[in-house]
């Protein structure tokens, strides 16, 4: 960076944290091929499964009750969201080979949700998260297809590849694929889909299956599904660069996220298409209060909910491989070396392998360091982990439109901490104050995903 680009970014409202992120011009605070739009989508994600969101206290709804999803959905819509994400969990989670306690509900299937849907709203995208791994192509296109005609165009696929084997236990074809086939595999299956949604005549004979036929439904309002991507690695953002057009990032974090904007920048150049073609939206979670202390005091309330002692050992034995109920939440990180064959996992994310060792011992530096206890160090990595928004409503509409500023991020996907009351304080105070400051739509820009999430048309 150079000094004379200070006053050029200081003029475009940018705070000392950002402009010290910026590396670029004021056009381009981040990468010369990236203009910021300046402005924020937001999405609301329904999790289902996760310790993110607390079920257990008497104002939370029921995991899978209808008034659960429609009561969010409206407050969503309510607050101009760009967006309704579904996850996707097609058999019951594993912790250390047995099903996991602690998730204690499946995921409903989320096309069929989301058809529901789509009748109790008007403008807010249903995205359905699906799995390439598992589904077939034309028949997962047809259904997804079916939702953007029924919605007036409002239909988003999240792509998946599920990095768990049990799932793959639970269908005919059985197995699951190496990660690297995983994105081979979904690339192809991406090309069918889209050839299917392009009316064209289908003629494919890959590694996982033939295909003979044709599209057989009309382009709807936007033409096909809004195609979000979830996944990190390396070839999940090439994967990414390649083909979507919205990515849903783990990196809440600012510097994270400016990191994550350059990779994905740089990657989707290499591929050919313009940058502004391909919107990231990390996965995030808001915690507000009307001043700075009592936000402060309701994280910690929400974390306490959230990562209970049995969360907290759960957590830690992702990462060891290993039964660690012996060890006392309110003592020091276990001092036993993590199984590193069987360091597999409850959640896709915490997937190790061979880096348990390092990872185990850093952290128990770490929490040594800190004077943390178990139960002290899981509540402060799930928060880290979420790329958690807190303080009060002023400081995080500030700290939001410095992150639109910087164009290090086009939006959020909000997972509420609470449901289905967990959006009310965001819709009632952040994106008013959001709106204020210009980074924010007051209004849906159209009838579609596409046009609300500011993508150009197809
Ligand atoms: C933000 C985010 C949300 C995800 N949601 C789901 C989900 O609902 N269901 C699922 O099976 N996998 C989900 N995944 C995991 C994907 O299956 C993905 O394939 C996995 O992260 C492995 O890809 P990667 O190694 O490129 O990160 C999600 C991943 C991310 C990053």
């Amino acid at each position: 960076m150079t000094t004379a680009q200070f006053p050029t970014l200081a003029d475009s409202g940018l705070s000392a944290e950002a402009a010290a992120l910026a590396t670029g011009t004021a056009e381009h605070p981040i990468h010369s091929d990236h203009t910021p739009t300046g402005q924020l989508a937001f999405g609301a994600f329904f999790q289902g499964v996760n310790s993110s969101t607390i079920w257990r206290l008497p104002s939370s709804g029921d995991q899978v009750a209808w008034e659960s999803f429609e009561s969010l959905v409206r407050t969503a819509e309510r607050g101009k969201f760009a967006a309704f994400f579904l996850g996707e969990g097609l058999r019951l989670r594993e912790h250390r080979k047995v099903p996991f306690e602690l998730d204690v509900a499946g995921r409903p299937d989320a096309q069929t949700l989301l058809a529901a849907l789509a009748a109790a709203t008007d403008r807010i995208g249903l995205v359905a998260t699906q799995n390439t791994t598992y589904n077939d192509p034309v028949d997962l296109a047809r259904r997804l297809q079916t939702l953007d005609l029924l919605s007036g165009g409002r239909a988003g696929w999240n792509i998946v590849t599920t990095d768990n084997a049990w799932t793959g236990e639970n269908f005919r074809r059985g197995g699951y694929l190496d990660h690297a086939d995983r994105y081979l595999h979904a690339e192809a299956f991406v090309e069918v889909a889209e050839q299917y949604w392009r009316g064209e005549s289908i003629s494919h004979d890959g590694a996982h299956y033939s295909v003979r036929t044709q599209g057989d439904l009309p382009a709807s309002a936007q033409g096909r599904p809004v195609l979000f991507q979830a996944g990190a690695s390396p070839a999940g953002q090439d994967f990414a660069a390649r083909t979507a057009d919205v990515i849903f990032s783990p990196h809440g974090g600012l510097e994270a996220a400016v990191d994550f904007r350059r990779s994905i920048t740089e990657r989707v150049v290499a591929a050919g298409r313009d940058p502004g073609s391909v919107k990231i939206l990390p996965g995030a979670e808001i915690i507000l209060a009307p001043t700075e202390a009592e936000a402060e005091e309701k994280v910690r309330w929400v974390r306490d909910l959230q990562v209970g002692p049995e969360q907290a050992i759960a957590l830690l034995e992702q990462y060891w491989g290993r039964d660690l109920s012996g060890f006392d939440p309110e003592g020091p990180l276990p001092d036993v070396a993590p199984e590193v064959s069987e360091s597999g996992v409850t959640r896709g994310a915490g997937f190790q392998f061979a880096k348990a060792e390092e990872l185990t011992r850093t952290w128990r530096e770490e929490a040594a360091q800190k004077g943390q206890s178990i139960l002290e160090f899981a509540r402060e990595k799930s928060g880290a982990r979420r790329g958690t928004f807190t303080g009060s409503y002023d400081t995080v509409a500030e700290r939001l439109a410095d992150f639109a500023r910087l164009g290090a991020i086009d939006g959020l996907n909000i997972t509420p901490w609470l449901i289905p009351s967990g959006l009310d304080d965001i819709v009632d105070h952040l994106v008013p104050r959001l709106q204020e400051r210009g980074v924010y739509p007051a209004e849906y820009a159209g009838a579609t995903l596409r046009e609300n999430l500011g993508l150009d048309p197809l």
